[in-house]
């Protein structure tokens, strides 16, 4: 019998919807519920008691609301809280760190990858593990600034690139073939980003290798639904502001957004 529950997707805000969107592609029979906590928007630079906080107070939200499977798709908040909510919850929850780190190992020819992210991102830790698990040497690099050109609409200005040659020049260094971008931020930046490193390193993203692991866990059954499709939305910040900004991450899928007041 078909599963009908939602797939549970949250991030910080509207980054997120990069993933939702590689999830929606993929599993286009399954219903999801997004929560962008937008209204306390960055985590990254926040500290990971924080994040952990607030990621654990979307899934309960979201685990009230009946969802069937957690992606997390903010990666500040998978890289400090994901153990803790896969020992909290009964659901399975996907995170987007390992997917983009086993994306880079079958990707890469030389064995040697790149990671950006969050300063949390990289503080925490998260992809050096999963890289140490994949047998692949990695050199990471944090980019602060990167979330807040995307936030302007700034994705391929002169001072866009100053900063990107800056803070990449250590990953050019490292003579990596392959680029995790891991941020839900930074496939907008894919040009400039591309264009820093050069032609001969390939960009990755966690947001395609995240939805398949989803569709396997979520396995095969694809027909009988009863009810319709949905795509619904939540956010703490402003619901228009979400909805009318959420189309340059997701696309037309964003209609009502249902506003959420944190007490
Ligand atoms: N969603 C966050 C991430 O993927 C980026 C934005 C933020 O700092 O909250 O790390």
């Amino acid at each position: 019998m078909v599963d009908e529950r939602p797939i549970g997707v949250f991030d910080s805000g509207l980054g997120g919807l990069t993933v939702l969107r590689a999830l929606v592609d993929l599993v286009p029979h399954e219903s999801t519920l997004y929560f962008g906590d937008t209204g306390r928007f960055p985590y990254g630079p926040k500290p990971a008691d924080e994040v952990l906080k607030y990621a654990l107070e979307i899934a309960d939200l979201l685990a009230d609301r009946g969802v069937k499977l957690f992606v997390v798709a903010c990666n500040s908040a998978t890289a400090v809280a994901l153990e803790a909510l896969q020992d909290r919850y009964d659901v399975p929850i996907i995170g987007v760190v390992e997917p983009g780190i086993r994306a880079a190992a079958a990707t890469t020819r030389t064995g040697r990858v790149g990671a950006i992210g969050t300063v949390g991102t990289i503080a925490s830790g998260a992809y050096q593990q999963a890289a140490r698990a994949a047998g692949i040497e990695l050199t990471c690099a944090a980019c602060p600034g990167f979330v807040e050109f995307v936030e302007a609409g700034d994705i391929d200005s002169d001072q866009m690139r100053v900063l990107a040659e800056r803070l990449l020049a250590p990953l050019r260094a490292a003579a990596i073939d392959t680029l995790v971008l891991g941020c839900t931020h930074y496939p907008l930046l894919a040009r400039t980003i591309g264009d820093v490193m050069g032609r001969d390193v390939v960009l990755v993203s966690s947001a395609d290798e995240t939805a398949f692991e989803a569709r396997r866990m979520l396995g095969d059954v694809t027909t009988g639904r009863t009810q319709p499709v949905v795509h619904d939305f939540i956010t703490s910040g402003d619901a228009e502001t979400f909805r009318h900004l959420g189309a340059r991450f997701l696309g037309p899928e964003v209609e009502f957004v249902e506003a959420w007041q944190w007490s």
